[in-house]
């Protein structure tokens, strides 16, 4: 089992860091055992949504990201205390003192924008910077905007900030164009103090909203349906809200990172602490290409994967599909498969920032509109690589593990934002890599 002391936060960005980097030596099968941390992508927003209750909330399976330390210092300027433990997260929001999530914030962490809809809730009021884009494409906000607005909210947008205000909210039927899991987030947890009955259609079903909605309602909230395409949310006065202690589920892409990375370097891994449900996709791709990937039990997946694999096509698309959070990782894997693999992303516009670094290491990949043709060559070589988000940060890291030579991945930034010490982690799997 892979032994990790989690007690320091990440290192805060600054020049000084800016060299600092990956160093891989390729080549090195892994063996043993990793246990998956709680998931990035739902500790975010279950922080935001513990505004929703003049009360303490604690989130336990918590991992140790710079994106979580930058949301406490979000929930901080808007007057929550927050401690950030080991691994877990304590928010008391007795007392809130400001409706402003600044620019100087919500830019570092774009999942803070999701204070909106809970701020609006408790406070009628919310003035929250306009995340903007980012490396990896346009994102949106309008179905964000739309959903406030059919709640009864005022919703303008001024000087780089969404600004929402209502007297009341009113619960009402919401349809989103498509199931976007920020707008989603945002529409639900605003529903959560309105008046009456909100019903979300065409949600995002991901295993994350889930655990949001199973937090809120763990702090006196009335959502059913999550998960499936329709979420009911039934109001509930501020004063029937209360804290409570909630469990984070497991990061399932980052147990695809360790899929992956086994798959990358070769060897026999068990992955533990996952729950295999929320990989489907995944663990079906995986045995498409030939690697021996089991469950042993819900939360245990063991994979085994010896010599080259073979290709296979992938469609990004909202969750039970696979994942566009995993497509940049897998591509690494399919760099060196045998033979020709169609990877065709339809969430963001521009996720493909990772191939021109796999190119550097020998990749043969062409780019044609939102797909890539990845042709399989035997062997990518080590190089040095900058990753430009966080899911392009483990494909060149993957890349790395099976890679000949020496490759040395930097943008850690981005890394340290999504994944709590990988490189740690590899290395009590077999791996030849450090931090330097
Ligand atoms: N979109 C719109 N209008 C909207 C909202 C979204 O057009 O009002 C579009 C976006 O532009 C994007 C697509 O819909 O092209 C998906 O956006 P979504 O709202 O579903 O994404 P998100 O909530 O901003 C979360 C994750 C992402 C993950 C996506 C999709 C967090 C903090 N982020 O983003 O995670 O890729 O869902 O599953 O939960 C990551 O972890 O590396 C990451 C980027």
């Amino acid at each position: 089992m892979t032994q990790v002391t989690r007690l320091d936060p990440p290192a805060k960005q600054g020049p000084s860091e800016a060299e600092e980097r990956i160093i891989i030596r390729g080549g090195k099968p892994l063996h043993g055992q990793v246990r998956v941390f709680g998931a990035k992508n739902a500790v975010l927003k279950m922080m935001a949504a513990a505004l929703l209750a003049k009360g303490v909330t604690v989130l336990r399976n918590v991992p140790n990201l710079t994106d979580v330390h930058m949301m406490a210092e979000v929930l901080r300027h808007l007057g929550a205390k927050v401690e950030v433990g080991n691994d877990e997260v304590k928010i008391d929001a007795t007392d809130l003192t400001e409706i402003e999530a600044p620019y100087e914030l919500v830019s570092q962490l774009r999942a803070s924008f999701v204070v909106l809809g809970p701020l609006l809730a408790r406070c009628r009021e919310a003035k929250v910077s306009l995340p903007g884009g980012c490396a990896i494409g346009e994102r949106r906000i309008d179905l964000h905007e739309r959903g406030l607005k059919l709640l009864g909210a005022e919703v303008g947008i001024d000087h780089g900030y969404v600004y929402a205000s209502a007297k009341k909210l009113v619960g009402t039927r919401i349809y989103l164009d498509r199931p976007s899991n920020g707008a989603t987030e945002n529409i639900m947890l605003a529903a959560v103090l309105a008046e009456g009955q909100t019903i979300i259609e065409n949600a995002a079903q991901d295993p994350e909203i889930v655990n949001l909605a199973d937090c809120v309602n763990a702090m006196g909230g009335k959502i059913t349906g999550a998960g499936t395409y329709q979420i009911v949310i039934d109001g509930v006065p501020l004063e029937e809200m209360h804290g409570a202690v909630v469990d984070t589920i497991p990061d399932r892409l980052e147990a695809g990172t360790f899929l992956y990375a086994c798959m990358a370097a070769g060897g026999e891994v068990i992955i533990d602490g996952v729950n295999a449900h929320h990989i489907y996709a995944v663990i079906s791709k995986i045995h498409e290409m030939g690697a021996e990937c089991s469950i042993y039990a819900p939360d245990t997946i063991k994979i085994k994967s010896t010599g080259r694999l073979k290709p296979t096509d992938i469609t990004t698309v909202p969750y039970p599909g696979f994942p566009t959070d995993l497509q940049a990782p897998l591509m690494a894997v399919l760099a060196v498969a045998e033979g020709t693999s169609i990877v065709t992303e339809t969430i963001y516009e521009n996720r493909f920032m990772q191939v021109g670094e796999l190119r550097r290491m020998g990749a043969d990949i062409q780019l044609k509109a939102n797909s890539a043709i990845v042709k399989g060559v035997p062997k990518l070589m080590g190089a040095e690589v900058k990753s430009s988000d966080l899911r392009a940060a483990a494909s060149l890291i993957i890349a790395g593990l099976g890679a000949d030579g020496v490759t040395e991945v930097t943008g850690l930034s981005h890394l340290d934002r999504g994944y709590d010490r990988l490189e740690e982690r590899l290395r009590a799997l077999g791996a030849d890599i450090w931090r330097r």
